[in-house]
């Protein structure tokens, strides 16, 4: 278990705190539907426009070498929202078998031609594959968006997936300033902690992968 950042190479996408200063609970009732204005409605309810431009073909590189997945290798994107990350897995590594599971309905039915039959409806914390079936399993800002217990399975179901092969990038912060501006910040996160507090649960989870944080700096 380490901490690493495999998405180092992605451009950094400011986030607009100003566009959600009048947040309200609808906000976040809405963005948490997961549909069509969490990703392309209004910044208000979420992305403000979840479009392909390619940015992650760098991650999709360093995430391969992390992991040294060769053509033939199955890795899961778990909260592949439409694909993106699947995508450029398979660009980069011709022959490699990326797949990704999402809740979302809207996002599955806008997902990239290329991964079309790739990606499955389902939820983080109940993943409808066999023990050890991925050399690799990835998610990238999803689990926080469970409560802390089911977070927890979301982390046990990663792990069985492809044990000690996972990597997780989660919604954290390093100051009490920090977090009060994330807090006032988020929308869909329903757990959310400090690091050390998050080492922790991967180790209530059982989770030796891989991990990381998404921080507004
Ligand atoms: C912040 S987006 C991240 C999308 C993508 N991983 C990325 O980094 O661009 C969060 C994603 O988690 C998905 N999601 C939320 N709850 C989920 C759950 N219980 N199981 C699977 N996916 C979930 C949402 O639909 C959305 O696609």
């Amino acid at each position: 278990m380490a901490e690493v950042n495999l998405l180092a190479a992605l451009p950094k996408g400011k986030r607009n705190l100003n566009a959600r200063s009048t947040k309200t609970d609808e906000h976040v009732r809405v963005s948490r539907e997961y549909g069509q204005a969490y990703f392309d409605g209004p910044r208000e309810y979420g992305y403000g426009g979840y479009r392909y431009d390619g940015r992650w073909i760098p991650v999709a590189r360093d995430m391969i070498a992390h992991f040294g997945l060769k053509p033939g290798d199955r890795v899961l994107d778990v909260g592949c929202a439409k694909g993106f990350l699947v995508k450029d897995l398979m660009q980069v590594c011709p022959g490699l078998e990326a797949f990704g599971v999402d809740v979302s309905r809207y996002a599955l039915d806008h997902c990239e031609r290329d991964v079309v039959g790739r990606l499955h409806l389902g939820s983080a914390d109940d993943l409808p594959f066999p023990d050890g079936s991925f050399q690799a399993v990835i998610s990238l800002n999803t689990v926080h968006n469970l409560e802390r217990p089911d977070c927890i399975r979301a982390l046990r179901e990663m792990q069985r997936l492809a044990p000690g092969k996972g990597f997780v990038q989660v919604d954290s912060y390093r100051t009490p300033e920090q977090r009060a501006v994330f807090v006032d910040w988020v929308l869909t996160a329903k757990y959310h902690d400090y690091p050390d507090g998050w080492i922790k649960t991967f180790q209530e989870a059982g989770y030796t992968g891989d991990y990381y944080w998404t921080i507004i700096e």
